[in-house]
């Protein structure tokens, strides 16, 4: 173990000091259209957002992301899946009464949890509970997705916001989960963990597809080069290597958004870091895509999938 992080230290000043240079053939420009996994009409994709260290800009991806796609029409989801630390309701301004725990223990219905926020996006807060839903009985786990299977005939997509770090709890749904976003910064620190987090989901979920933002980046060159880099280190000690999703820059008013709680797509829809989630956003939502919205008119709901999200939440309370 040490000697791993031995070399990935060499790595990391080597890609700092620029001195590896860049194959050119392992080019990553944002173009994931042949690379992500289509879905059936119908059946509503998970996608997953993580990160290697924390407070990089996950929350605050996940939600412009799902704002951003459903302005443009597409109806996305938001579990709050950040075992302990949930703050998506924080970003928005907003108070929830009640979590999924609540939602399973029978307390409340899914209208009463789920927050409805801008571009209709629905928000499932995680509150501080779900290891919790480890221990269901088989009552309340029939109860959960009854209204899991409420909310699927109306999602596209599910966005999982979940911790950082490589934890059970965070892992556990890493492995039930096909589209896998890491964030990354371009320090040094946020790279190897990066890394770590790649290695470990490729190891734990050999089928995953792995998108990397490079958030906090000072300009799209300088996210593209952190993407190459990290994906010529991954190509080169892991045989795979994550897809460049897109890029964020630092930008002022990112912070200020925070700070106002509002999410900055609303709040400063000309930002540049508005504008970069929205590139991002139309990349993973395609035209043609079952979820892209011209491509539901006629099929909404027609097809149900074997799975969907009920047997992902079974995958993933089996894996705590
Ligand atoms: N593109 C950006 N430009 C400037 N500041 C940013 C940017 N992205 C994130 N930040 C700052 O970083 C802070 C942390 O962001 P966020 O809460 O989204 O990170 P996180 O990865 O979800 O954190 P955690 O690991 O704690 O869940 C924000 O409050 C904001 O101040
Ligand atoms: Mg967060």
């Amino acid at each position: 173990m040490s000697g791993q992080v031995e070399k990935l230290k060499v790595l990391v000043e080597s890609m700092t000091s620029d001195s590896l240079r860049v194959d050119q053939s392992l080019r990553s420009d944002p173009d994931p259209r042949g690379e992500l996994p289509r879905l059936q009409a119908g059946e509503p994709r998970v996608i997953a957002v993580t990160s290697g260290k924390g407070g990089v800009g996950k929350s605050n991806f996940t939600l412009n992301t799902a704002i951003s796609l459903g302005l443009s029409g597409t109806r996305v989801a938001i579990l709050d899946a950040d075992l302990g630390l949930a703050n998506i309701d924080t970003l928005l301004g907003v108070a929830p009464r009640y979590n999924l725990l609540d939602l399973v223990r029978g307390d409340v219905g899914l209208d009463e949890v789920v927050i409805t926020g801008p571009g209709n996006i629905r928000i499932i807060p995680g509150g501080s509970g779900i290891p919790e839903l480890a221990r269901l009985s088989e009552a309340e786990l029939a109860r959960i997705m009854t209204f899991i299977t409420q909310l699927e005939s109306e999602t596209d997509i599910l966005m999982l916001d979940t911790g950082a770090g490589l934890g059970p709890g965070v892992m556990g749904f890493l492995k039930a989960v096909r589209d896998i976003i890491v964030v990354v910064t371009p320090e040094p620190t946020s790279i190897t963990d990066a890394y770590a987090m790649i290695k470990a989901v490729y190891s734990e979920n050999p089928g995953a597809e792995i998108g990397l933002v490079v958030n906090m980046a000072r300009d799209g060159a300088e996210g593209r080069q952190v993407a190459e880099k990290l994906g010529l280190v991954a190509q080169r000690f892991i045989g795979r290597k994550p897809r460049f999703a897109g890029y964020i820059p630092t930008d002022t008013l990112v912070r200020r958004a925070v700070m106002r709680q509002e999410p900055f797509i609303v709040a400063y829809p000309q930002s540049e870091a508005a504008r970069c989630i929205r590139a991002i956003a139309r990349s993973l939502v395609p035209p043609g895509d079952p979820a892209f919205p011209a491509s539901r008119v006629g099929v909404p709901g027609a097809v149900r999938p074997r799975e969907g999200l009920a047997g992902f939440l079974r995958r993933i309370l089996g894996s705590f």
